[in-house]
């Protein structure tokens, strides 16, 4: 199969940790007799260095024509301690969603039993842990209109806005994942306090007689930041606005024992995006020292939902899972006897090349 990748591997730690999910592609792909082309593209602080955009329309371009968008991290210090910047490289990252109308963000949660020791959590409570967090990613209190500061600059708003369209659609596709999995779906809004969060759960209550199978069930958000770190092993599927989405899955990487293991699948009405839940990591640029694991599990995910090839998807978690078995980590997971950035991804590489 011919494989048409574009690449933005943006600020930070993003390039090193994109590289790696490079070579375990390329190593897949050579493996399974499939070519890959990459097309590298600007996104982020580096955009805005070089073209005074974020996310340039050449940049929308290379996405447009490709089949799936390899995405490493967006964000630099310098625009996070200058509130008054104009630009800022998140922009990026929002206009991009925008644009390609990756109204889905899929968010896979489920723990390594070479790690359970790992997370803060007892082993317990998280073993066994796997869910899919489902968060609605083009709505919703990122995108609403009026956002901004009134003309002294002593007050600033933001506005949460959601259309029934957009919540059906980001339902439909959370209940099929139930359908497909165990066939329990849970909703997070804050219907007692929002009005959007009302439309929610009406639309959901809606559709909920279309699928009689799946066990549904509503809970508030304050409420679900708890029961994740409480007892991870009662979800499984989890659907909820763009905003609570983004923090619960932050809190429910600590599950799995470090932010550096969760990779993520943004899909929607044009090229689907994968990339890791985590940030550019700024203190450890260039340093080698970041976990790429991340990144090459979100292109476990590009294999499987952008490509449909769930054998090569496997090679790479297989690989992955080896390389936390035989303890070759960075140092998030290990701090007596890290490996660098590059060492893990080209172990991966190898391990892929000789799996039989
Ligand atoms: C994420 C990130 C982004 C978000 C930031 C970088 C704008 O935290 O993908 O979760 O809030 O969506
Ligand atoms: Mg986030």
């Amino acid at each position: 199969m011919k494989l048409n990748i574009a690449v933005l591997a943006g600020d930070g730690i993003g390039p090193e940790i994109v590289e790696q999910a490079i070579k375990v592609i390329d190593a897949v792909s050579d493996k399974m007799g499939h070519s890959v082309t990459y097309t590298y593209a600007l996104t982020g602080a580096a955009a805005i260095d070089a073209v005074g955009d974020p996310y340039p329309p050449e940049t929308h371009e290379v996405c447009m024509a490709s089949d799936a968008v390899l995405f490493g991290a967006i964000g630099d210090p310098r625009f996070d301690n200058d509130p008054k910047a104009k630009v800022r490289p998140e922009m990026g990252l929002l206009g991009m969603r925008q644009k390609l109308g990756l109204y889905a963000n899929i968010r896979p949660v489920s723990t390594f039993p070479s790690l359970l020791h790992k997370s803060p959590l007892r082993k317990e409570l998280v073993e066994g842990a796997d869910f899919i967090a489902i968060r609605e990613l083009t709505g919703g209190i990122y995108f609403g209109k009026p956002q901004g500061r009134s003309e002294d600059g002593n007050t600033a708003y933001d506005t949460c806005v959601y259309h029934r369209f957009e919540v059906e659609r980001i339902a439909k596709l959370a209940f099929d994942f139930a359908m497909r999995r165990r066939k329990k779906l849970c909703m997070v809004d804050k219907a007692n306090v929002l009005a959007t969060s009302r439309l929610w759960r009406e639309v959901v209550q809606e559709m909920a007689p279309t699928y009689p199978e799946v066990e549904l069930e509503y809970m508030f958000v304050d409420n679900a930041a708890m029961q994740i770190i409480q007892w991870p092993k009662r979800f499984d599927v989890i659907v909820t606005e763009n905003m609570f989405g983004d923090i619960l899955t932050d809190e429910a990487s600590v599950i799995t024992g470090s932010l550096g293991l969760l990779p993520s699948a943004s899909i929607g009405l044009h090229t689907s995006v994968f990339e890791p839940i985590h940030g550019s990591y700024p203190q450890a640029t260039g340093k080698n020292i970041a976990n790429p694991l991340a990144t090459v599990l979100s292109a476990a995910l590009m294999f499987e939902y952008a490509f449909k090839l769930d054998h090569e998807a496997a090679l790479i978690r297989n690989a992955v899972e080896a390389s936390l078995l035989s303890g070759f980590v960075t140092e998030d997971i290990d701090k007596t006897d890290p490996k660098k950035t590059s060492e893990v991804g080209d172990w991966l590489a190898e391990y892929i090349r000789a799996d039989k």
